[in-house]
């Protein structure tokens, strides 16, 4: 698929790009990364030039994963990441088979506690929904990231569990991570069923 622009009054979500590599650069350099993100670590300028120039780029071509920067103008500073990545099918315990997308995303540290990410999010699951591209959206995080789970939780995330990640971290292993899911079908109001401690600042 060719990289397209999403949009609302709020944020622009549109193409990465090689000339993105300096703020990539910078914003991956929070201590907060190396906790909660599968970022390589230490986090060098060629590891943000790899990442605009090849990562994100060959995503959209083989349709595996698809990476917008958000923006405040098209065009304008990048602020932050969101990506979703297509998982494939699942069948569920009727036999319906759900065609399944998994989210990730970052905010450079100044550009937090705006509301971007839940709005970024809406965007991305209007996108993915109407297109009939997935039809249920997963979000996990490690256990402890607040600021993650309260994001996925604004957006309308349904609380899955305490499971092994599906992402695999830096040291090989799959930790214990907060799952959720969004159909496409849900109301996009916050939903009961999250554990306090995952949303208690
Ligand atoms: C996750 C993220 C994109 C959310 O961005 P955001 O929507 O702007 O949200 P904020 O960073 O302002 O934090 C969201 C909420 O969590 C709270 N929060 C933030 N950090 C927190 C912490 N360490 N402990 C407890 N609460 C925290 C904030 O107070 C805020 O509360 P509010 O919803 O009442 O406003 C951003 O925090 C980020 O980029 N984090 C680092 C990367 C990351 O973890 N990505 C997700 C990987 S799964």
């Amino acid at each position: 698929m060719r990289p397209f622009v999403l949009s609302s009054p709020l944020v622009v979500l549109d193409h990465p790009v090689a000339g993105d590599a300096d703020r990539v650069f910078e914003y991956c350099q929070d201590p907060i990364f190396e906790r909660f993100l599968t970022v390589p670590w230490p986090y060098y300028r060629e590891h943000a030039d790899g990442f605009l120039n090849e990562y994100v780029p060959s995503g959209w071509m083989s349709d595996r994963e698809y990476t917008w920067a958000l923006r405040d103008t098209p065009g304008a500073e990048l602020l932050g990441v969101i990506g979703l990545r297509l998982t494939g099918d699942s069948v569920a315990a009727d036999a319906s088979v759900h065609r399944l997308g998994s989210i990730g995303f970052w905010l450079g540290t100044p550009h937090r506690g705006r509301g971007l990410m839940p709005e970024a999010q809406r965007l991305v699951a209007d996108w993915a929904f109407s297109s009939g591209i997935i039809d249920v959206l997963q979000w996990e995080c490690l256990l402890g990231n607040v600021a993650s789970a309260r994001a996925a939780w604004k957006s309308g995330f349904r609380f899955s569990g305490v499971r092994s990640s599906v992402a695999l971290y830096r040291d090989g292993s799959y930790p214990d991570s907060w799952q959720g899911h969004l159909a496409a079908g849900d109301d996009r109001a916050p939903q009961p069923g999250w554990p306090a401690e995952a949303l208690a600042p």
